[in-house]
């Protein structure tokens, strides 16, 4: 149907989600459910990609795929609105990426900056397992096999993103209008594009350790904040601090709200007054990081309730999962098919083509 609304977007499962997640995507996401605009809605989780560098970790994958699950639900996913499942139960997704891989070239695929900077962190520059390289190509089959118009994603996404664009032109060009261009949808707020990990690094990561789960227990939540990296100058309370840079205030960016500051914080009016006497001096570090801890416990204690009971039923998790599955791969099959016709490879339902080859035999 021309002008459908439709999102699809995933997560590798190769941990539980943390708050990056959350505000680079997921909160985004169950927004977008709600708001009653999509005709349809796809959320995976994309085991098959989390594969290709954990190729000899495959438990590690298996066993994220239902913490993952459950990270959803609790966020407000709800399986009535939105399709969850798993991608390695799609098999269609593998053909599309075949057919794609025609469409793309290996320097193409070397410019990919999101592929650069992994390789880099995963020491893969001698020996790039041939599927990691590709996944910019298996992103494409995800997003297209749905005729997703919207992917919303963080902003590490962006290449793939742009690599999905380029190969659904350069198939329509050559087979004729057949997928659909899909836009990347970004979080609004700059200071969700990519939330630094608590020990101020560019990027929250497991092997980092500098994640704030959104399944960790109040206790940790308190801790990690009261751990937080924050100015390194700022020794004593009278010393001016900087908030650029500084992780505690990037944390407010992200996810403070005028409300906050008279429920929490009264003696300042907003965000920006509390920024300003941070950098005069006089502020220090612990009444700033006990204010953050309110607003996360505040936002993270109904995910982390929800989950609890999502986790008593295990069961019915993957029951969920199976069924969005099945409707996944109705989609995902609908498209092959016109993939297959635009392409002529459709040759057993095709009375036409038979026809055609009879009268030429015939001479
Ligand atoms: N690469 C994404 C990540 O690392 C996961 C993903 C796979 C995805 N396929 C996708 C996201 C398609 C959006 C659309 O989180």
């Amino acid at each position: 149907m021309a002008n459908e609304k439709i999102i699809l977007t995933g997560d590798r499962p190769t941990g539980r989600l943390h708050i990056g997640h959350y505000v680079g995507s997921l909160r985004r996401r169950v927004e977008l459910q709600n708001s009653g605009l999509y005709n349809k809605i796809f959320i995976f989780i994309a085991d098959a990609q989390a594969l290709t560098d954990n190729m000899e970790n495959p438990e590690k994958v298996r066993q994220n795929v239902i913490e993952v699950a459950l990270d959803y639900l609790a966020c407000g996913l709800d399986p009535t609105k939105s399709t969850i499942f798993i991608q390695s139960q799609i098999p269609e997704l593998c053909e599309l990426s075949f057919y794609y891989m025609d469409l793309v070239t290996v320097s193409r695929l070397q410019r990919n900056p999101t592929v650069k900077t992994e390789i880099q962190m995963r020491n893969f520059e001698a020996s790039i397992p041939v599927g990691f390289f590709t996944y910019p190509i298996s992103q494409a089959a995800d997003i297209t096999a749905f005729k997703a118009t919207t992917v919303p994603v963080g902003e590490d996404q962006e290449p793939m993103i742009e690599q999905a664009r380029e190969i659904v032109r350069r198939f329509n060009y050559i087979y004729g209008e057949t997928l659909v261009e899909p836009e990347i949808l970004l979080p609004d707020n700059a200071a969700c594009l990519r939330l630094p990990g608590t020990d101020g690094k560019a990027k929250m990561s497991k092997s980092l350790g500098n994640c704030i789960y959104l399944s960790d227990t109040a206790e940790e939540v308190e801790k990690k904040i009261r751990g937080m990296y924050t100015d390194p100058d700022h020794l004593r309370v009278q010393d001016p601090g900087k908030v650029e840079g500084n992780p505690v205030f990037t944390y407010l960016d992200a996810f403070s709200r005028p409300e906050h500051f008279s429920l929490y914080l009264p003696e300042y009016p907003n965000l920006d007054e509390l920024k300003a006497h941070y950098m005069r001096g006089g502020l220090g570090d612990v009444k700033v990081k006990r204010f953050l801890n309110a607003i996360m416990q505040e936002m993270l204690e109904p995910i982390r309730n929800r989950r609890k009971e999502f986790e008593q039923d295990i069961p019915g998790i993957y029951d969920m999962l199976k069924k969005g599955c099945e409707t996944a791969r109705e989609a995902a099959a609908a498209t092959l098919d016109d993939v297959r016709k635009a392409m002529k490879i459709n040759y057993f339902d095709d009375a036409e083509l038979i026809a055609e080859q009879v009268k030429r035999f015939k001479g």
